[in-house]
């Protein structure tokens, strides 16, 4: 596709993006989608995924439509995400592809494939099977964006990682004696609130509760709590520790290793580490027990553990021994520093020995951009070919498809040649950063 199509194509498929992001915070674990109806060149009806197993953006468009006395018959859906083609216990809606013919829609445009198995092409091929004209692929890199989380935990079966370290120039998170308040400025606290109200969880070591006492909770913006995460190998931290005080203590969870409660000493008195955890779940805070590896939990049976309770996306805060923790296991998906104007010296350094001993072996990153926010600069990236890990998987059915439906193949891998950009931050967090 060209010319005038193709920039039409990609303006109604940007603000069926647009609507999607509308639905962030809601809609987890389920994705963002949000859909556009045209005919004759004009939109008829919008629609957006709004709630985790409320309706479709697909039929929400069309009722939209609808509503507004249009008939659908040979319009155009341009939706952010292949519809969904199948019906099953736990799937709260019927099928997308069912609706789409019923209505004799007469072309489909979608961003991705759905990286749901049960879904990842199947969606288009009955689509096409009954004629309609399928296109796939324009502003792909965008859609991915949108929904990391899910893309990330259908494909790797883990949630989306993502590292975000505030730190000094000279890369100390904290003075000598573990003071980290306040290394950034307001702003750059109002946008990690953001980056916060947008993730289904935020997770820290003992430490950081320790030393910093945080809340964790979404203050500085509007909108929900993450759950909080905190990995305390022996159960130390003390009760009084605001993460466990919130108002809403059923969404901090405590990761704990197996061996730290005895299996053979059933009384709670006899047994100081089940009393504490019988305390903690009193209080309603949830308690996981994974196996240590080698002395603490193992991170990725934490990440599973996370995503079989629904959670998709975790903003790891820190500390130092997260970060490492995290790096070494190559156990991220995307880092983001705030490196704010001030030089500590001897102090914390964020990362902490990642085995590396030869320049050639470091860590690279893909997709940099850099951003002021406040008087800080953020320096984001991605882990070297994730972006293009998703892409392929999700649409590894399309390639080996006979139909040349891919619109506009992704960008060819940036490992060799990073992108870059500056930007004033403004648009950083939804849309428009050209990822
Ligand atoms: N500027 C920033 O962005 C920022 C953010 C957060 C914190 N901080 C600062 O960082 C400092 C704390 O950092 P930190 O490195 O001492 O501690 P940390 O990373 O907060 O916590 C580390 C502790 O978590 C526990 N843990 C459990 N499982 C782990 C795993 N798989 N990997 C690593 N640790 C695991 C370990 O203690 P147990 O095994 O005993 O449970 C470990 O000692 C504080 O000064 C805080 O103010 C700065």
């Amino acid at each position: 596709m060209e010319g005038k199509e193709a920039t039409q194509a990609s303006q109604f498929l940007r603000r069926a993006l647009q609507l999607a992001w509308k639905g962030r915070g809601a809609v987890s674990p389920n994705p963002l989608v949000g859909a556009v109806l045209v005919k004759n060149g004009r939109i008829i009806g919008e629609g957006l995924h709004r709630n985790y197993g409320g309706k479709h953006a697909e039929a929400w468009a069309i009722e939209d439509a609808l509503k507004k006395g249009h008939s659908i018959e040979g319009a155009d859906l341009y939706c952010t995400l292949e519809p969904c083609c199948f019906t099953g216990p736990e799937k709260h809606q019927p099928p997308c592809t069912d609706l789409i013919l019923r209505n004799r829609i007469a072309r489909v445009f979608v961003c991705t494939v759905d990286p749901n198995p049960r879904v990842r092409g199947r969606g288009i091929q009955i689509l096409q099977d009954a004629g309609v004209e399928v296109t796939v692929g324009i502003l792909a890199s965008e859609a991915l964006a949108l929904n990391e989380g899910f893309f990330t935990y259908q494909i790797m079966k883990r949630p989306f990682v993502h590292l975000k370290i505030a730190q000094s120039i000279d890369g100390r998170i904290a003075a000598l004696e573990g003071d980290s308040r306040w290394i950034t400025d307001e702003k750059a606290r109002r946008m990690v609130h953001r980056l916060r109200a947008t993730y289904d969880a935020v997770l820290v070591g003992k430490n950081t509760v320790q030393l910093d006492d945080p809340e964790l909770t979404v203050r500085l913006v509007k909108g929900r709590n993450p759950y909080r995460v905190v990995l305390d190998t022996h159960l130390e931290l003390p009760l009084s520790s605001k993460v466990f005080r919130t108002k809403d203590p059923e969404r901090t969870i405590l990761i704990t290793t197996t061996q730290s409660v005895s299996l053979e000493r059933s009384s709670i008195e006899k047994d100081p580490l089940e009393a504490k955890r019988k305390a903690l779940e009193d209080l309603g805070v949830r308690v996981l027990s994974v196996p240590p590896s080698p002395t603490r939990p193992s991170l990725s049976v934490v990440l599973h553990r996370l995503g079989d309770l629904g959670i998709r996306s975790v903003l790891v805060e820190g500390g130092a021994s997260l970060f490492t923790s995290f790096l070494r296991e190559n156990l991220f998906d995307r880092i983001s520093f705030f490196i704010a104007p001030m030089v500590i010296g001897k102090g914390i350094e964020g990362i902490g020995d990642l085995g590396i001993r030869r320049i050639a072996d470091h860590l690279r990153f893909d997709r940099m951009s850099f951003h002021r926010v406040g008087n800080q600069i953020m320096l984001d990236g991605y882990r070297s070919g994730f972006y293009e890990e998703l892409y392929q998987m999700a649409t590894l059915p399309l390639l080996a498809n006979s139909k040349p439906i891919i619109a506009n193949p992704f960008p060819p891998s940036s490992g060799k040649t990073p992108e870059t950009s500056f930007t004033n931050g403004r648009n950083l967090l939804p849309l428009g950063l050209g990822r």
